[in-house]
């Protein structure tokens, strides 16, 4: 079965409860799902062995956070290059983090993305319960996209 990492970063939750969901939704499509907080991702090795990587990241002033930016240095250690990418977060306003995550898995990483954009839910839709489908919907998607 074909495996896809969702690796995140969440300071008050709701890039987290996004996580959680799109797994939901790829595992709907038949995909083995993990979830994985980034701070637990200790070296490069540990994303080894999966199909697809879906990155999350809240906006934080304008921008994505410290910790985000110290795990995309160590996943470029790993050949992530050819696999399939994708990208996620919560904001309120200008959510740039997915944007900047997307474009440094595609130009940096040398990633095939999948063609579903950087995916922001604003954090009003997330706390009134709205966010779930289109979390869920997304993550299917994504699964899709795997393929086999
Ligand atoms: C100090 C601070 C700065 C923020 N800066 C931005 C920003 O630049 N753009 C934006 O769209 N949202 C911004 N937000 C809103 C967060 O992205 C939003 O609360 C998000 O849902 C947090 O996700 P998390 O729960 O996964 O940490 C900011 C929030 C705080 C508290």
């Amino acid at each position: 079965m074909k495996k896809i990492l969702i690796a995140y970063d969440s300071k008050t939750g709701r890039t987290q409860k996004m996580a959680e969901t799109i797994a939901q939704g790829v595992r709907e499509a038949g995909k083995e799902a993990v979830v994985r907080r980034i701070g637990e991702i200790g070296s490069e090795k540990e994303l080894e062995g999966f199909d697809g990587y879906i990155f999350g990241c809240p906006t934080y002033f304008e921008t994505i956070t410290e910790e985000m930016k110290q795990f995309l240095f160590m996943a470029k250690k790993a050949d992530l290059a050819e696999k399939t990418g994708g990208s996620f977060g919560s904001h309120t306003h200008i959510g740039n983090g997915p944007k900047i995550i997307h474009n440094t898995l595609e130009f940096v990483f040398g990633m095939k993305m999948a063609d579903l954009g950087a995916f922001n839910v604003k954090e009003q839709i997330l706390d009134s319960g709205k966010g779930e489908e289109p979390c869920r919907a997304y993550g299917k998607a994504f699964g899709e996209k795997v393929g086999g």
